[in-house]
């Protein structure tokens, strides 16, 4: 395990009430855990410092909303997470929703990778039970920091029973997100979070979480890779961003490493001819190669001209490699074509509008 995410430090339950709902809080680190020199510094400042008792402290009166069990499963700025820490998340979530008093279970952590962590979660762990993820955009030390109040909504959504079947969830600003298809829309706003073309599956409104519609059936793939929930060792797949002129050595790079491969094409996971050549012949040699959109809007559809490439759907290239990461291990035994089969299903459901 990294040093960076050290084991349990503690759990420990702090409430009296026994009728209020349990949610388990498990710190991972982020912004919402970040402190800088000042109040008005927003910007440059150290991710993941505080643990969560600090974090907690912030919160006056969470505990009359629901009983807290917390615990510190990693503390680091997200950009070094990696699919070793996704594994101990799915672990530690699966572990804190074990307990039948447990209702829901929160997650902070860093908003630049939330949105992987977040899908690799929805794929690996039973929707039943609410696990909802959020973060903040301004350090623990700032003015108007979010993270408490982020913190308050997602444990409300946690221990909302609206939230149950509707795979792991995203909550920041008041928005209530599906992992499936939140994406990170902004740098520095406290708006930092869209699903742009589907929108939004709710609010959270002074403690209250409020669903626009009911579950309405289950969500697609939700905890469709439970069997790999904890495993560290996911294939490799590399995402290539697409650009004019793009140098071809970093495609025969990939295509000699990896054994999946993401395109974040322009427009409609397009490509220069001389990358599509190369990544044809890499998948008849056994590749799995995804066509996703640099755009951060719309489907990537089938086109026969880009057969045999898998198009990513309404999942973004980040996201799409959490699926082909997980398809392709859950494949590993299969003939390459059928691992390619494999995936081009897995993203026909998980890409889906
Ligand atoms: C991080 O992702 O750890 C830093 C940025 C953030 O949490 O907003």
């Amino acid at each position: 395990m990294s040093p960076l995410c050290p084991s349990v430090s503690h759990v420990q339950t702090a409430a009296p009430a026994v009728s209020l709902p349990q949610v388990a809080l498990l710190a991972t680190g982020g912004t919402i855990a970040g402190v800088a020199a000042s109040p008005l510094e927003q910007i440059d400042y150290a991710a993941g410092v505080l643990g969560v008792e600090r974090m907690l402290e912030s919160l006056p009166g969470i505990e009359g909303v629901a009983r807290i069990v917390r615990r510190q499963c990693a503390n680091l700025p997200s950009e070094n997470c990696t699919p070793e820490h996704w594994a101990l998340l799915a672990q530690g979530c699966a572990l804190a929703l074990q307990d039948p008093e447990t209702c829901g279970a929160v997650l902070t952590h860093g908003t630049d990778t939330l949105e992987e962590s977040a899908f690799y979660l929805y794929l690996t762990l039973p929707p039943e039970k609410p696990v909802v993820l959020t973060g903040a955009m301004r350090p623990a030390t700032s003015l108007s920091a979010d993270g408490p109040i982020n913190i308050r909504d997602a444990v409300a959504v946690a221990a909302s029973p609206a939230a149950c079947g509707r795979g792991a969830l995203l909550v920041m600003n008041g928005r209530i997100l599906s992992a499936r298809t939140a994406i990170k829309i902004a740098t520095v706003d406290v708006e930092a979070f869209a699903a742009p073309e589907s929108g939004g599956l709710g609010r959270a409104i002074n403690g209250q979480a409020l669903f626009f519609a009911d579950c309405g059936g289950p969500a697609p793939l939700a905890g469709a890779y439970a069997a790999l929930a904890g495993r560290a060792d996911l294939p490799r797949v590399d995402v290539l961003y697409a650009c004019a002129g793009m140098a071809t050595d970093l495609v025969r790079h990939s295509a000699a490493h990896a054994q999946g491969l993401v395109l974040a094409g322009m427009g409609n996971g397009s490509m220069p001819s001389a990358v599509r050549d190369l990544l044809r012949e890499a998948a008849g040699q056994g590749l799995t190669v995804v066509r996703a959109s640099r755009t951060g809007a719309g489907p990537v559809t089938p086109l026969p001209g880009y057969a045999p490439f898998i198009p990513s759907g309404m999942l973004s290239p980040a996201k799409a490699r959490v699926l082909l990461m997980l398809s392709l291990a859950a494949t590993a035994h299969l003939p390459p074509a059928h691992r390619q089969a494999a995936a081009a299903a897995a993203f026909a459901q998980g890409g889906r509008l």
